[in-house]
């Protein structure tokens, strides 16, 4: 799916729609769901991601854990909720050390990864790709939604 969004609050709030309807048809899950997200600097990646983490009930700040790579975030039933931002990834082996495998592994995870496409070939089947792009004005973002097989 391909959307147009003119505020960083749309961005949110489409972060917070997808993440629900996600997290909805994706109840009886084997692995993790996993968000990976793409785009420029200021694409709308971590104001996205405040949706998601608005979704799942998750208070406080969705801030760039750009210093820590991986961000880990108890849910209230069962599970985490992690945030990793590659951006700063510069040797993809060290994508071992995060452990990402063994979080996948377990499905009441939820994982959002910004700047994804550091990760390489890393990611689960099913994986929820979002992309950003900039639009045709300061404030216009597309962002585009699809899942791999
Ligand atoms: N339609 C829009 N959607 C999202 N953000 C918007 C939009 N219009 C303007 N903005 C602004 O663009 C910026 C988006 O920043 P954000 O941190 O979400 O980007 P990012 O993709 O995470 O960037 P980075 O890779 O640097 O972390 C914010 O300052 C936000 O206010
Ligand atoms: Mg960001």
């Amino acid at each position: 799916m391909r959307y147009v969004t003119t505020s960083a609050r749309t961005t949110e709030r489409l972060g917070q729609e997808i993440t629900r309807e996600t997290a909805h048809r994706f109840k009886k899950r084997t692995q993790a769901l996993v968000f990976a997200l793409d785009g420029p600097l200021g694409g709308g990646k971590t104001t996205f991601t405040k949706g998601i983490f608005k979704a799942l009930g998750v208070r406080g700040r969705s801030v760039s854990p750009t210093f820590i790579l991986l961000r880990r975030i108890k849910l209230r039933d069962k599970g985490s909720l992690y945030h990793a931002d590659l951006y700063r990834l510069e040797d993809p082996r060290a994508i071992q050390a995060l452990r990402l495998k063994e979080i996948f592994a377990a499905p009441e995870n939820i994982v959002v990864i910004e700047w994804a496409k550091h990760a390489g070939r890393t990611l689960p089947k099913k994986t929820v790709r979002v992309s950003f792009e900039h639009g045709r004005n300061e404030r216009e973002r597309i962002i585009i939604v699809r899942e791999d097989k």
